[in-house]
């Protein structure tokens, strides 16, 4: 298994409310990537409970880890190193996965890579080979690259620069895009987690039947606000219910949710697209990268994939298992940032962003 001419990492994720543990090989080849998802657990709160996240890593991150070694067929002897997600997120939640890292680190002294959250997001973009199958978009970075980072805690705009270099550029100043996301679901009685239930809907509606703002979407910086969005939502959704019952709370047909559902997608967009591009254009980029969860989207996909086309720039965005939270790209990040690798006594987490 792991002779001199492999990197074999172990890297541990435990940001949120996905206990995930994965063995990659030379940052690119994934042996194993379990995950072990709260997100049935977190459903009936609305959103994810730290305390409730905490406790359910504490029971799942010995069984995840084993499981992750027993699949990729590898022993202790066969890990390089241990990478491990150091923030930003819960921190509750992040303690979890850097004392399991640090444990292990000190039971069979091997050193441990603290790596940054958004960082493994982007570098799930080079993963080539995943469940034994080839990844086929996956290519080498071509710098300088915008990577746009969308989950239900970020909406980073990044700059890298080398592997090496990265700029946060611009970001969210209210709620996360996939945040706005669980948020709407939430208002229409759609569950949670929101994305994937508002991203069905939307697929049978009509885009153009409302037009919802795309705040910010003037102003000459790279920050997106999304609070604004959901609030026109709910106003609208409270408007709809009145008419639905006359004057008391009624149940909205189903053409109207999808049409909600339909337009707030496309605003959410077209805020991420004009930001994005503007910064395509302003640093002279090469290549666009859409990770994180919301990337699992497949309107946003589309358009980003023709926005790249008319503008001549390389597009790609991950697996869409690879899209949300898992230790896989932890894995592939920690084999390409610089490596520097620390003693278990050393390692502790990062509350804020700084790369
Ligand atoms: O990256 P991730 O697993 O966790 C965080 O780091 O937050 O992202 C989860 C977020 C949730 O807000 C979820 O609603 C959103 O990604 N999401 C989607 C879709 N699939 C997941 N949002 C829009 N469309 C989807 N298909
Ligand atoms: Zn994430």
């Amino acid at each position: 298994m792991g002779d001199q001419s492999t990197m074999n990492i172990l890297a541990i994720e435990t940001s949120c409310d996905e206990t995930s543990a994965a063995v990659v090989r030379d940052g690119r080849f994934v042996l194993s990537n379990i995950v072990a998802s709260q997100a049935q657990i977190h459903a009936k709160y609305g959103g994810v409970v730290p305390e409730v996240a905490a406790r359910k890593h504490v029971e799942m991150i010995v069984p995840v880890i084993d499981e992750a070694l027993t699949s990729a067929g590898c022993t202790k002897n066969d890990v390089n190193l241990i990478a491990v997600t150091t923030g930003p997120g819960l921190i509750t939640s992040l303690l979890v996965g850097v004392d399991a890292a640090k444990s292990l680190g000190f039971a069979w002294d091997k050193r441990i890579i603290p790596v940054h959250h958004i960082k493994g997001h982007i570098y799930a973009n080079q993963i080539l080979e995943y469940e034994g199958k080839k990844v086929e978009r996956s290519r080498d970075f071509i710098f300088p690259i915008i990577c746009l980072t969308v989950s239900g805690g970020h909406s980073d705009l990044v700059l890298l620069r080398s592997h090496q270099e990265f700029e946060k550029i611009g970001s969210t100043v209210d709620d996360a895009a996939g945040e706005a996301f669980d948020k709407v679901a939430a208002l229409l009685g759609l569950g949670y987690p929101g994305g994937p239930a508002v991203s069905a809907q939307a697929e049978k509606g009509n885009r153009d039947a409302i037009s919802f703002p795309s705040p910010m979407i003037h102003q000459d910086n790279f920050d997106f606000s999304f609070s604004g969005l959901k609030t026109a939502v709910r106003q609208l959704v409270e408007t709809e219910q009145k008419k639905a019952s006359q004057g008391n709370k009624g149940q909205l047909d189903q053409k109207t949710i999808q049409d909600i559902c339909a337009s707030f997608e496309k605003a959410v967009a077209r805020a991420l697209l004009e930001k994005t591009f503007r910064a395509v254009q302003r640093f002279g980029v090469k290549k666009v990268i859409l990770s994180g969860g919301v990337a699992a989207n497949r309107f946003l996909r589309d358009e980003f994939e023709r926005r790249a086309r008319e503008t001549g720039v390389e597009f790609s965005f991950p697996p869409i298992t690879l899209c949300t939270d898992n230790a896989a790209m932890i894995g592939a990040a920690a084999f390409f940032q610089s490596r520097e690798n620390f003693s278990y006594r050393d390692i502790a987490v990062r509350l804020s962003g700084g790369f």
